[in-house]
């Protein structure tokens, strides 16, 4: 009886010692990849969210965040100026993605991409949506 209570506890513990070493490992892994960093807040309007340009010139790569919106966005600044604009949802289930540093990771099934928004790893076959954008004078604008 004695023997059956220690072997339950032992299982009990080492259950919880591998959530926390999976907890653990997560965190780390998503806190190296600079996923802890929030995106630029914004709004949506009319289907469109309008960013300054020069957010851009803190890095040629940056993460929008419409309030009120399941998703994020990722801009990319290319060297001829123009702008790609990645929606943040996995072509798997639509769940929303997290940023890597190096691509964006679904955390329900483990679909990566890379990026440019192209499968790394399934079960996810689909590129990730572009967003259609444009530009003024002192703005992109993003069509969501
Ligand atoms: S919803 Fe993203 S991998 Fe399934």
């Amino acid at each position: 009886m004695e023997n059956k209570g220690r072997r339950t506890f032992l299982k009990d513990t080492c259950k919880i010692c591998v959530l926390g070493a999976v907890s653990f490992s997560v965190a780390d892994f998503l806190a190296s990849c600079g996923t802890t960093q929030k995106g630029f807040k914004t709004t949506v309007d009319d289907h469109k969210v309008t960013v300054p340009l020069t957010l851009f010139d803190a890095g040629n790569a940056q993460i929008i965040s419409p309030k009120n919106y399941e998703y994020e966005i990722a801009v990319q600044k290319n060297p001829d100026n123009t702008y790609q604009a990645l929606l943040l949802r996995c072509t798997h289930q639509h769940n929303p993605l997290v940023p890597t540093g190096n691509g964006y990771l679904c955390s329900l099934h483990g679909s990566q991409y890379d990026k440019t928004g192209k499968v790394k790893k399934g079960p996810a076959e689909k590129p990730l949506p572009t967003l259609q954008t444009e530009t003024t004078a002192t703005n992109l604008i993003i069509y969501i």
